[in-house]
C-alpha cells in the first residue's frame, strides 16, 4: 500500500487530521493497532472549549455535538462548604465550553469518515516505523497474521502516550515529564446532575468534580493516592467521600454506577514534535493533568495546524512547514501545560494534609475568586479564548 501520509493512531486526533487531508485532496491512510469497538468505547474526558467547538462547527463536523452537547456558560466552584457561580462567558468576553463525551466525538469522526469513503486499518498490530528520514518512509504492521507495508512520504504520530511515533521523534526517556503526588477515581453513573453546569471542588480531604453526559447521568471525579485502584472504590465509599468534599448544601441521590476508572495525573511535553517526515500531534506529543480538561482540546488545535502545514507544504511549496507546525504546537502545549498544573495545583489538597498548605491553597482561591482581573484569566484560559 501506497500513501502521501501515513497516520498512526485511530483516535480522535488521526480521524480528524484524515478527514482534514481528504478535504484538501491529499491521500492518507489510518492505522490503528485497536479494534473500531475498543477506540469508540474508550473513556475519556469530555468537554470541548470555545476554540475546539468553533473549528469543528465550522468544519461542518459539529452537527451531533450542537444538538447534544451541553453548553456550559459557567461552572460552579465550591470551597469552605460554599458555591460560586463563575459565569465563564461575561469573565472571558463571551466564550463557553461543550460536555460533550470523547467516545461521542469518535463516533462522529468515524462516521463521517466512512461517509467519504475512507476507513481505518483497525487491529494493525506491532506497528514499526522506519528511519524519520528515510524515503519514502516504511511502516510495517500485522493484521490477522499477515505482514503488511505501508509506504508514504510522511508520518503523523497521533498514537498517543504509548504509541511507537514519541519514542521515535524523542529517543526512549526524551521530552519532560512530571508526575503528580495523586490520581482521580471516576465513576460513571445514572445518577441526575448535581447542577446543569460542571462543579469543581476544593476540600482539605480532596479534589471532587461534578460533570455529566445528560441531565440523567453523570461523571464524577474524586482525588485519591496515586497508585489508588478502582477496587478500594465501593459504591459506598465512593459517594459519602464525593458527599463530605461537596458540602451538606449539594443533594443528590446516586444511581446505578456503570463504568469506574482511575486517571492518573501526569504532564509531558516532548523536546522535539517533529524530526524528518515525522511529526506527532495530541497525546504522542504532549499529555497534561485533566483538571481543565485541555487534552483533546490541544490534540484538535494541534490537528487544525497540522493540516494546514501540509497543505503549505504540498499546494505552495513551503519546505519548512513541518517544522513551523511543530514550533508552534510546542509552545501550545506548554501554554497548556501551565495552566492544567495551576488548575490542579490550586484545587488538589497536599496529600500529606499539611494545614499549612490547606490554609495557603484556600487564601489562594479566595485571592482569585476576589479578583475580577484575575478571574477573567483564569475564564479566557479555561474556555480557549485565546486559541479562538
Ligand atoms: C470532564 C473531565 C474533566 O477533566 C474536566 O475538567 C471536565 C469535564 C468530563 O469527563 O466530563
Amino acid at each position: 500500500m501506497r500513501t502521501t501520509v501515513g497516520i498512526i493512531g485511530g483516535g480522535p486526533s488521526g480521524l480528524l487530521l484524515s478527514l482534514l487531508l481528504d478535504r484538501l485532496g491529499i491521500d492518507n491512510q489510518v492505522l490503528e493497532h485497536r479494534s473500531r469497538a475498543h477506540v469508540q468505547r474508550r473513556v475519556r474526558a469530555g468537554q470541548l472549549d470555545h476554540a475546539s467547538v468553533a473549528f469543528l462547527r465550522q468544519s461542518g463536523l459539529a452537527g451531533r455535538l450542537d444538538r447534544l452537547g451541553l453548553p456550559q456558560r459557567g461552572m460552579n466552584l465550591r470551597w469552605r462548604d460554599q458555591t460560586r457561580r463563575i459565569d465563564l462567558e461575561a469573565l472571558s468576553g463571551g466564550h463557553s465550553c461543550t460536555v460533550y463525551g470523547q467516545s461521542a466525538l469518535t463516533c462522529d469522526l468515524t462516521n463521517t469518515l466512512a461517509a467519504s469513503g475512507r476507513s481505518p486499518v483497525y487491529g494493525a498490530e506491532d506497528i514499526r516505523l522506519s528511519d524519520p528520514e528515510s524515503e519514502p518512509h516504511i511502516i510495517t504492521y500485522r493484521k490477522d497474521g499477515a505482514e503488511h507495508r505501508l509506504e508514504c512520504r510522511f508520518v503523523a504520530g497521533c498514537d498517543g502516550a504509548h504509541g511507537p511515533a514519541r519514542r521515535l521523534v524523542n529517543g526512549a526517556g526524551g521530552g519532560s515529564s512530571r508526575r503528580l503526588p495523586f490520581s482521580w477515581v471516576g465513576v460513571l453513573s445514572e445518577t441526575p446532575p448535581v447542577s446543569p453546569e460542571l462543579t469543581y471542588a476544593y476540600h482539605p480531604r480532596g479534589f471532587a468534580l461534578w460533570s455529566m453526559r445528560s441531565d440523567t447521568v453523570s461523571r464524577t471525579y474524586l482525588q485519591c493516592g496515586p497508585d489508588d485502584q478502582t477496587g478500594n472504590w465501593s459504591d459506598d465509599r465512593f459517594w459519602s467521600e464525593m458527599q463530605r468534599r461537596l458540602g451538606p448544601d449539594v443533594s443528590f441521590s446516586p444511581g446505578k454506577v456503570t463504568e469506574r476508572l482511575m486517571v492518573r495525573m501526569q504532564g509531558y511535553v516532548a523536546d522535539r514534535m517533529q524530526l524528518g517526515n515525522v511529526v506527532l500531534a495530541g497525546d504522542a506529543g504532549h499529555t497534561v493533568p485533566p483538571s481543565a480538561a485541555k487534552g483533546l482540546n490541544l490534540a484538535i488545535a494541534d490537528i487544525r495546524a497540522l493540516s494546514e502545514s501540509f497543505r503549505k507544504l504540498l499546494f505552495e511549496g513551503r519546505q519548512n512547514a513541518l517544522a513551523e507546525y511543530a514550533q508552534k504546537a510546542l509552545k501550545r502545549a506548554w501554554a497548556g501545560q501551565a495552566f492544567s498544573w495551576q488548575m490542579t495545583d490550586l484545587l488538589h489538597a497536599p496529600p500529606s494534609g499539611d494545614p499549612f498548605e490547606n490554609r495557603l491553597k484556600l487564601t489562594r482561591l479566595d485571592t482569585l475568586l476576589a479578583s475580577p482581573e484575575q478571574l477573567r484569566l483564569f475564564c479566557r484560559d479555561y474556555t480557549g479564548a485565546e486559541a479562538a
